[in-house]
């Protein structure tokens, strides 16, 4: 109760989403491969983890590869891929250990069976886990998804005509399903877009874009975005 009260007062956002962004102009100050700030992102996904288990955030999401990013060069690509499934047999017992359920979201249709199996044993290993849930979006694009919400709701609609869809309805149809929308919406790098991430999803979510470039981007970069939050009026359009 007391720990309730605390949370309310401090106004501790339940799902986190975050747009990783300035890995490859982070290496290239550094005069190193892109690749290389790719390497060094994945301390900060670890490092914003432990803040948001310490600080009570529910729900921790990363976009990790949009549908417009299988557009860079192959080799890119491929050691975005690589690094992403050795980062999952890493911290496969990390996730156990630590009670947080990991969740993958996107077009699965695109990413190779290895990664896949990695991710299907992973789902399966923490899918009771209720400390934190972690979701990765790999190969996903906010249009994407409202599409294929949209094919999947069409099909069910010519079998059941008399079905009145509801919004609540339609976000059962989205990939996110069962994941509350961002209250926070985090973006690195001084980039000011949404890059077609979550389009649905973040009708109603305060935005923090920072300069600091992903690599940078630690505790004390998430615990202050979360204290701009806690200073945020929410008011979805209402009079207070
Ligand atoms: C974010 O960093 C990682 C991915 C999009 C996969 P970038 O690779 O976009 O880095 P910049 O924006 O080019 O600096
Ligand atoms: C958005 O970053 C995608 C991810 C963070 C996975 P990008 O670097 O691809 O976005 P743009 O091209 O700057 O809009
Ligand atoms: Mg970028």
């Amino acid at each position: 109760m007391t720990k309730l009260l605390m949370e309310t007062e401090k106004r501790i956002p339940t799902h986190v989403s975050i747009i990783m962004d300035g890995n490859g102009r982070w290496a290239r100050e550094r005069g190193m491969e892109r690749t290389m700030g790719h390497v060094a992102g994945v301390e900060s996904v670890r490092a914003c983890t432990v803040a948001a288990i310490e600080e009570g955030v529910k729900y921790l999401s990363f976009f990790a590869f949009s549908e417009e990013n299988w557009n860079r060069p192959e080799g890119e690509v491929s050691s975005l891929m690589k690094l992403m499934f050795e980062s999952m047999q890493k911290e496969f017992e990390m996730f156990v250990r630590e009670g947080v359920r990991f969740i993958v979201v996107g077009d699965r249709e695109k990413l190779g069976s290895a990664m896949c199996g990695i991710i299907d044993n992973i789902m399966e290993a923490t899918k009771n886990n209720s400390k934190l849930t972690f979701v990765l979006f790999i190969s996903y694009s906010g249009k994407w998804d409202i599409l294929q919400a949209a094919k999947k709701m069409a099909a069910d609609m010519a079998a059941h005509p008399e079905k009145n869809v509801s919004e609540a309805d339609f976000g059962n149809y989205l990939a996110t399903a069962g994941i509350p929308d961002p209250d926070l919406l985090i973006r690195t790098s001084g980039e000011q877009r949404i890059s077609n991430y979550l389009l649905w999803q973040t009708a109603y979510s305060e935005f923090y874009f920072t300069p600091v470039l992903w690599p940078d981007f630690r505790e004390a970069d998430f615990k202050a975005a979360l204290e701009e939050y806690a200073k945020r009026d929410r008011r979805y359009g209402k009079v207070k």
